[in-house]
């Protein structure tokens, strides 16, 4: 297992992500995502959002505001509940902050769980979408927790982001659709290239879980920290639909088209964290090896989530017409693969070195050769080797793999 004080210093040498409000001290408990992390990060949640909502019929995306009417968070119980204990004080994980100005201010909190943006647009979603049951709401968004102790990296921060979904059922269906989505974060681990020998399912006692739920499945990764929560899977019954029915006055009862029947659904939560996912990979795919005599770093990403995808290069950096047809093949594939790079910097060692640090599945070299029979060399990242291919194969052959 990786150290993590070789992750952060790569993800802070290579642009991935940096302390926030670094050159004030930094600010505990945030993270500024820089532009790999950035690129790593819409990868993630692009194939999260892929799977979970625009592979289906059956699940509805929204993005609700952050700031949200405080009522709704005393509602779901997380103004009274949304503690830890402090010496003999409880302290409330949720940040206030204040609407409008003077003494007609009025306090509301920053959201500590996407969840509570969901729950209140189950019914902007029935009444405009009528769906039948079973169906999900899904968000992507940014969470604000007051952690008394962030650490361990991008693992325990103030703001991060989740991938969230309510999915509603009728009662007696929730524990097939608990193991429906419990084999769902699974796939999405592998596809993501999680190491699954890392993760292990905890079955959260009752006296360990949130207040809101019936049956609780901790996903937990081997950090380099210790066995933590990766992602969360939780029975959440009616609990919150009925809470802010009582609580808003809104009716938020389902009606059965057939039957007439009108009862509040269930719901099933998967909840991913964005950062720990991020966490998790960069663990998963830091590698040591030897190659050619040398000691090098590589992250051994899977090209779907890679940041860059491919690397060009021309083989010397002082001749034209080399440097001219590397910078002709670069342009033409970027137009079908954005995530590519061209770099002429330092000789060809130093740049494999630095995709390989990187993560980059291939790098093309434009040579003496290419000129002759309009071939390139591809490098393999995992093994360094190398082939030759057609320079008119390789956008195919590149969105061929990567997809
Ligand atoms: N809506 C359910 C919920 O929020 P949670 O277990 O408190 O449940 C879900 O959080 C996921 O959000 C966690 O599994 C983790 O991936 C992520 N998460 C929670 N707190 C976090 C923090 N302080 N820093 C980074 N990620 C966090």
């Amino acid at each position: 297992m990786a150290d993590l004080d070789k992750i952060v210093s790569l993800a802070k040498r290579r642009g991935f992500i940096f302390p926030g409000s670094e050159i004030y001290g930094g600010l505990a408990g945030t993270w500024d995502y820089g532009p790999l992390g950035v690129a790593l990060k819409n990868n993630i949640k692009n194939i999260w959002w892929r799977m979970f909502v625009d592979e289906r019929e059956d699940v509805f995306g929204v993005d609700a505001a952050i700031l949200m009417n405080p009522k709704a968070w005393e509602a779901s119980g997380h103004v009274a509940g949304f503690s830890d204990p402090m010496g003999n004080v409880r302290f409330n994980l949720m940040f206030e902050t204040k609407i409008g100005a003077g003494e007609e201010a009025q306090k509301t909190y920053l959201r500590p769980e996407t969840a509570g943006g969901i729950f209140v647009n189950f019914k902007n979603i029935i009444d405009s979408f009528h769906p039948e049951l079973p169906f999900g709401i899904a968000q992507i968004g940014r969470a604000f927790r007051n952690e008394i102790a962030p650490r361990d990296f991008v693992f325990r921060a103030r703001e991060f982001e989740q991938m969230e979904m309510e999915y509603f059922v009728r009662p007696g269906d929730w524990e097939k659709y608990f193991e429906t989505w419990r084999r769902e974060i699974l796939r999405y681990i592998e596809v993501i290239g999680i190491s699954k020998d890392s993760v292990h399912e905890l079955e959260v006692p009752d006296n360990e879980r949130a207040h809101y739920s019936k049956r609780t499945i901790d996903f937990e990764f081997d950090f380099p920290f210790g066995r933590h929560e990766l992602y969360g899977l939780a029975y959440r019954t009616d609990f919150d639909l009925s809470a802010h029915e009582k609580a808003s006055g809104a009716d938020l009862h389902y009606s059965d088209p057939e039957t007439g029947e009108k009862f509040i659904p269930h719901v099933i939560e998967p909840s991913l964290g964005v950062d720990r996912t991020i966490l998790a990979i960069l663990c998963s795919s830091y590698a040591e090896d030897k190659l050619g005599g040398e000691k090098r770093v590589f992250l051994k990403l899977k090209p779907q989530v890679a940041p860059i995808k491919v690397a060009v290069f021309p083989l010397v950096s002082n001749k034209e017409n080399i440097v001219s047809k590397a910078r002709e093949i670069y342009s033409s594939l970027k137009l079908h693969i954005p995530h590519i790079q061209f770099d002429d910097n330092g000789n060809i060692g130093k740049r494999y070195r630095r995709q390989d640090e990187i993560g980059t599945p291939w790098c093309v070299t434009v040579d003496y050769q290419t000129l002759e029979d309009q071939t390139v060399t591809i490098r393999d990242r995992d093994t360094g080797e190398q082939v030759r291919k057609k320079e008119t194969e390789l956008e195919k052959y590149f969105t061929d793999v990567i997809s």
